[in-house]
This record gives C-alpha cells, structure tokens and sequence, in this order.
C-alpha cells in the first residue's frame, strides 16, 4: 500500500494549529505518510495587504488566524479546494461548520475512492426532525469513511505545544491508529474510542454550555453557579446523546476529552464563553461581537442552540433540555439573560 497523502480542508485557528502537528508528524512517521507536502486549503483573502496563502507560505506563519506559532515549510496553503484535495488519501476537515456544505458541494464526486476523512469541526446538522453529525454527512456526501476527533483544545495552546489531550472516535480501530499517528506528540495525548456520534456530539452540544457560563460570568454569580451549569450542561449532552444516537458510548462523557475535559475548558476560557459574557455586560448584538472580539473566527454556540432548538422543537421534546432551550432563546430571542437559571 502506498504512503497516506494528508490535505487539511480549512485554516483558521484550530486548522492551522492542527497543520503544524500534521506537518511535523508526517516526517515523524514518513513510513506511513508522505512527507513532501501537507496541502492545506485556505479560504484566500487579504490581510495587511498580502494574499493570506502568500504569508502562509512565505513567512510559514497564519499570521491572521494563528500569529506567532510558525508552521512547518511542508505546510503548503492553496487557495484552490480541489486542488488541495488532489491525490489526498487522508483528509482532514477543519472549518467553521457554517463552510462545511459549500465545501462538500464542490468535492462530491471528486476525492480519491480510497481515501479517508476526519472531522475536527464542532457542530450538528439539522433539518427539522433530523439530526446528523458531520462525520456521517462527510461520509454519505463523499463515500469515504469518516472518523471525528475532538477534545479539551483551546488551539493557541496545542499549537504552542501545552500539555494537552484529545480523543478520536473512529470507524475502524485501524483508521484511528493512523489518524493518531498524524496528530499525537508528547504534549497532545490522543485518545482512541469507538464512538464516532459521541465524540462529535460532545463536540457540538459543548459549545452551547459554553455559551450559558459566559452568561453566569457577565451576570457575576460566581463560580458555583458556573460549576452547576457545567453539571447540568453535561447532563443535557448525554441524555440528548443516548437519546438521539443509539450505541453512544458512556465512557465517551466522563472518561474522554471530548466529554467533561472540553466542557470544563470550554466555559473556563473558550471563545464562546467570553463572547457570552460580553453579550450580558456589552449591550451589543453577538455578530458585533464576533467582529470585534474574535478577528474573522466564528462563533459556534449560539448556531448550535439554535439548530438544537429546531430539532428539539419538531420532536416535541423542548421541556427536557432546559439549559440548551434557555440559551437559545437568550440568544435569539430576547429573554432576558437572568432568567438562566430559572427552573433549572
Ligand atoms: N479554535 C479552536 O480553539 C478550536 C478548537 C477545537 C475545535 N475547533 C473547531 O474547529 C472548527 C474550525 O475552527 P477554526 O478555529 O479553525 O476556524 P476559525 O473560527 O478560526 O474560522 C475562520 C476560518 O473560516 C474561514 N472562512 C471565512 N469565511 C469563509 C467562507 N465564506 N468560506 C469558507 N471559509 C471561510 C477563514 O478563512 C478561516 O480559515 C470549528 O468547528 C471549531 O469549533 C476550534
């Protein structure tokens, strides 16, 4: 069998953080991967009056998304998805989740047969009743096997290499020890579990919690209140989990990174959390703020309450999720922000 190709589809913070590992990795284990190149596509745009792939592959820095952490010289940027794509056997999805179907209209059909696919994007996809993580719409659209990877990963810190984990659900254990061998290093501890929906479910549902801590810091109650959502939020993950998804997998919540290390990470200093609370001590709306604080990253939160909210709604099951149904309708629709806790 010939040596895996890696493209890493997306190059924001957590894409470009995850570029640097990929790099250094693939000449670690130039057994398994091609070393020469790791083509990593980038949504082209300017910054400080530079093309963004031209300093990327210039100065191998992302000097908008990821500054100062420089990246490895076989980390190539393209501007052209296909491109990137080309020849690739193990792909690796990294964007914000609203980019996710754009991307995958343009590579149906067009990825190698025989290749395989990882999605480290937070997120679920939603269509009234419906429910669906990424790894299985990356997996029907594309007709690749798909695995997911998620965990406690605030990227600037992985990227400037502080000790940190995360776990890969995969599809076949084999495909898991492969995608490990592409991220794993001696300070970012990848765990391996078979539970694909679970991990990215984690992933996803962690963000609204996020967003509901970031409301208890705006209003100043403290940090019982704060540990109290954490509770109840993991709480409303598993039980939408097991609800949901059949054969997710217990352990996946307490045991795995992806399960009560993110949320813990995530309400303690995530961009959620902090967008949150400005939106309580601001007086500004969230897009505002995703402008002003976060320098073109996005905001996830908010849209997964709302696309959990959607599906909720069409199961007529709203009343058993209380926390994710207060944050949406805090963020979307006007309650007012010290009716959180109310009835929790
Ligand atoms: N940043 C983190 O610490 C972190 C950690 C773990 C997981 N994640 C998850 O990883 C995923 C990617 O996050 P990120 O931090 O790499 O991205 P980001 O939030 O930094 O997003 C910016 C990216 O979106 C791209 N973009 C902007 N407009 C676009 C368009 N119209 N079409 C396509 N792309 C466009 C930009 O070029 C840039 O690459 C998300 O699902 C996020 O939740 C992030």
């Amino acid at each position: 069998m010939g040596k895996e190709k890696v493209a890493i589809i997306g190059s924001g913070n957590w894409g470009s953080a995850i570029a640097k590992l990929a790099g250094n990795n693939v000449k670690k284990h130039n057994d398994v991967f091609d070393d020469s190149k790791v083509p990593i596509w980038v949504f082209e745009e300017e910054y400080e009056g530079r093309k963004l792939t031209e300093i990327i592959n210039t100065d191998h820095e992302n000097k908008k998304y990821l500054p100062d952490v420089k990246l490895p010289e076989n980390v190539v940027a393209i501007p052209d998805l296909l491109e990137t794509v080309k020849d690739a056997t193990a792909l690796v999805f990294v964007m914000p989740h609203q980019f996710l179907g754009k991307c995958l209209d343009q590579l149906e059909g067009k990825v190698n047969k025989d290749a395989k696919a990882i999605t480290l994007i937070k997120g679920v996809g939603v269509d009234g009743a419906d429910i669906h993580v990424f790894a299985d719409v990356i997996q029907d659209r594309l007709g690749v096997s798909c695995s997911a990877l998620s965990g406690a990963n605030i990227a600037n810190e992985v990227a400037t290499d502080r000790f940190s984990e995360t776990t890969i659900g995969y599809r076949t254990e084999e495909e898991g020890k492969m995608w490990q061998k592409l991220f794993q290093t001696a300070n970012f501890k990848v765990q391996l579990i078979d539970d694909v929906a679970g991990v990215s479910l984690c992933g996803a549902l962690k963000n609204i919690v996020a967003v509901a801590a970031g409301f208890i810091d705006g209003l100043e109650y403290g940090n019982n209140s704060k540990a109290a959502i954490m509770r109840i939020g993991l709480l409303e993950m598993k039980h939408f989990c097991q609800e949901f998804f059949k054969d997710v997998k217990e352990e996946s919540f307490l045991q795995e990174s992806a399960g009560v290390a993110d949320v813990i990470t995530s309400c303690l200093g995530g961009r959620n959390t902090r967008v949150a609370k400005a939106f309580v001590t601001g007086n500004k709306s969230f897009d505002e703020l995703e402008k002003e604080m976060l320098n073109g990253q996005k905001l996830q939160g908010i849209h997964t309450a709302k696309d959990v909210h959607v599906f909720l709604k069409a199961r007529d099951r709203l009343g058993a999720y209380p926390l994710f149904d207060k944050v949406y309708h805090i963020s979307w629709e006007g309650l007012p922000v010290a009716k959180l806790t109310e009835g929790l």
